[in-house]
């Protein structure tokens, strides 16, 4: 097979975490037997550098011709970077909701799971003796819902007033629902579906259209799940979770919640599609500008999503598997980025503190 992917490198320590998992890639794909070409293009904060915009249509046409894009991260410090000076629609995260909206991106997947390997690093306490296990999956509404609505701030007699709105039409419930239940029949047959439908006009009709579409799936069971109860649970007992179906923005701040109980922010992967399976996959976190150039950022989440690319864009099922146990096999070697070091000192011995490029070179070398 011959892939032609789009890559957006992007900022912070974007650059970074692409260039380890391009290398996995490289190296996986050569050993299947498959041929890569990369189409560097620029968004977020580098393109504003250069165009003044954080996305340019050159971008979104080089993207809509590419077998799929893989995506670093966008973004830099919000309090001292220049780019927060700009109006918002030319600040950087106008890039990345811009290249979904353009690309009709509307189901993004975050997996979340907890290693074994991980288990240590879990911020959760054991549970009746057992180390922690779980593995859910966050199925977000992206293109939709109060990041995408009309938002404004006026001044009114002297007092300023921003506004934003949300909104979601029946159809667009409906598909992003229609996702998550097809995922969920590969699964264990749950969702469970976030909303806020004990205040919000959005919620109730989310909570409408989704029994609606749960007709059609009898034998997965629906729980309806108020978001801050979600919130909850979540640290609680994430093991009660299979489908975690929300909104844009439930889904966005629940699935950095997510990504925390497994060890680390660094390790959550995600897949943006389009209805046809076209995507984006990027790693869930954003571009850690604090850390940036040091060479100790976390790869792990950028190339789980590369994995994802090949096994939902291109069907390469055991490439990705091949990628997957070569992340799992490196973490039971004991190695770890900074951020996946055990706080305990004894644990922390038994582990090998890898830089960004030592970690993409341990995964390339444990490929099978
Ligand atoms: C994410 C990010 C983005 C989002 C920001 C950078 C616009 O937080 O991918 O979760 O909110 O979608
Ligand atoms: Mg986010």
């Amino acid at each position: 097979m011959k892939l032609t992917v789009a890559c957006i490198a992007g900022d912070g320590i974007g650059p970074e975490i692409v260039a380890e998992a391009r290398l996995v890639l490289d190296t996986v794909l050569e050993k299947y037997g498959h041929t890569i070409e990369y189409k560097d293009i620029l968004m977020g904060g580098c393109s504003i550098d250069r165009y003044g915009v954080p996305l340019t249509d050159e971008t979104i046409e080089t993207a809509k011709s590419a077998d799929a894009v893989l995506m670093g991260s966008i973004g830099g410090n919000t309090t001292t970077s220049p780019w927060y000076k700009l109006p918002p629609n030319l600040r950087p995260e106008a890039g990345l909701l811009g290249i979904r909206k353009a690309l009709g991106l509307y189901a993004n997947l975050r997996p979340a799971y907890l290693f074994d390997e991980l288990s240590d690093s879990c911020p959760l306490a054991a549970k009746n003796g057992q180390k922690r296990k779980f593995d859910l999956i966050i199925v977000r509404e992206l293109t939709g819902g109060l990041y995408f609505g009309e938002r404004h701030t006026e001044e009114k007699d002297g007092v300023l007033t921003a506004v934003d709105t949300a909104v979601y039409n029946e159809n667009e419930i409906r598909r992003i629902a229609k996702t998550a239940f097809d995922i969920a029949m590969k699964r264990r047959k749950k969702v469970s579906s976030v909303d806020k439908a004990n205040v919000l006009d959005t919620s109730r009709l989310w909570r409408k259209v989704v029994a609606e579409v749960a007709r059609d799936y009898p034998e997965v069971e629906l729980e309806n799940v108020l978001v801050d109860n979600c919130a909850m649970q979540l640290v609680k007992d994430p093991e009660q979770f299979d489908v975690v179906l929300c909104g844009n923005m439930f889904g966005d701040i629940l699935s950095d919640e997510a990504s925390m109980i497994t060890g680390s922010i660094g390790m959550l992967a995600s897949a943006s599609l389009n209805a046809t399976n076209f995507g984006l996959y990027e790693p869930s976190h954003g571009s850690a500008p604090d850390i940036a150039g040091k060479n100790i950022a976390n790869p792990i989440a950028t190339i789980l999503s590369a994995a994802m690319m090949l096994r939902y864009s291109f069907d390469l099922q055991r490439e990705a598997d091949a990628v997957e146990n070569a992340v799992r096999k490196t973490l039971s070697q004991g190695f770890r980025t900074q951020d996946l070091m055990p706080e305990d000192a004894d644990e922390a011995l038994k582990c090998t503190l890898l830089t960004c490029t030592g970690m993409g070179e341990k995964i390339a070398e444990n490929i099978e």
